[in-house]
C-alpha cells in the first residue's frame, strides 16, 4: 500500500497490521481516535509527520515489525472468539488486580502523591464502566453478530433486534461511544501519571500500578481496534447499522 498522509489512521492499521506497533511506539491513537488523518493524528501526538512516514514505509516494505494476524480476513465468529479469549479474560483480570492495587498505593503513597487520589478514582470507575460494557458485549452484541453471519452463510435474513434504534442509540454506536470514554480516561491517567512513569521513591506496588495500568492501556488499543475498526465494519457491511 501507499502511506499517505491523508489516510485515515484506523484504515492504515487495518490494512497494515504492522502498523500497530509504530502506532503504539510513537503514542498515536489508532483505535478511539482512528477515524482522522495521519497528519492530524501525528499533531495530536506531538510527533513529526515525518517520522511516522518514514516508520509506516519500512513496515509497509517488509523491513520493520514482522506482520500480525490479518484479522480482516478472518469472520466476525472468529474475531469475536479471539476478543473474547485474548482480551475480555484479560480485561478482567487486570482490573481485579488493579482496583485493589491503585486503592492500596493511593492510601500507603497519597498524602505525597496527591495525583493517585485521581488516579484511584479514575481507576474505579473505569473498572466499573468496562466491565458493564464487556458485559453487553459478551450477553448481547457478540452473540447476535454470530447469528447474524450463521444466518448469512445459510442465506438466510435476520431480524435485526436493535431495529427500532435510532442513529445515536443504537447498541453498537453505545459501544463506540464507550470505547472513546475510555480513550479519554486513559489521557487522563497518562497526563496525570507523566505516560505512568513512578516518581524515584516508588515502592513496588506503585510500580506495579503504573505498569499494570500501561499494559491495559496497549491492550486496550488492540482490543478496540479490533472492535471499531475491523468487527463493526463487517457489521455494518451485513446492514445492522441501518
Ligand atoms: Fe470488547
Ligand atoms: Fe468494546
Amino acid at each position: 500500500m501507499n502511506i499517505e498522509t491523508t489516510q485515515w489512521v484506523g484504515k492504515i492499521a487495518l490494512a497494515l497490521p504492522g502498523s500497530i506497533p509504530v502506532f503504539e511506539k510513537l503514542g498515536i491513537d489508532y483505535c478511539c481516535g482512528g477515524n482522522r488523518p495521519l497528519q492530524e493524528a501525528c499533531l495530536l501526538a506531538g510527533v513529526p509527520l515525518e517520522e511516522a512516514v518514514q516508520a509506516l514505509k519500512k513496515v509497509n516494505e517488509g523491513k520493520g515489525f514482522a506482520e500480525t494476524v490479518d484479522w480482516d480476513q478472518k469472520t466476525m465468529s472468529e474475531l469475536i472468539d479471539h476478543i473474547l479469549e485474548k482480551h475480555h479474560i484479560y480485561t478482567r483480570e487486570q482490573l481485579i488486580r488493579l482496583k485493589k492495587l491503585a486503592a492500596k498505593v493511593r492510601m500507603v503513597h497519597g498524602a505525597h502523591h496527591p495525583e493517585l487520589i485521581r488516579v484511584d478514582e479514575i481507576v474505579q470507575l473505569m473498572a466499573e464502566e468496562m466491565d458493564g460494557h464487556m458485559t453487553k458485549e459478551e450477553e448481547q452484541v457478540f452473540p447476535y453478530l454470530k447469528a447474524v453471519e450463521a444466518a448469512g452463510n445459510r442465506k438466510e435474513g435476520v431480524p435485526s433486534p436493535f431495529g427500532r434504534e435510532g442513529e445515536d442509540t443504537h447498541p453498537l454506536r453505545i459501544l463506540m461511544w464507550e470505547h472513546g470514554m475510555t480513550g479519554e480516561e486513559f489521557n487522563e491517567l497518562n497526563q496525570l501519571t507523566g505516560r505512568f512513569t513512578p516518581p524515584p521513591d516508588a515502592c513496588n506496588s506503585f510500580m506495579g500500578l503504573y505498569h499494570g495500568l500501561k499494559e491495559l492501556e496497549q491492550d486496550l488499543h488492540q482490543h478496540v481496534h479490533l472492535e471499531n475498526n475491523i468487527l463493526f465494519s463487517k457489521a455494518e457491511e451485513a446492514n445492522i447499522l441501518d
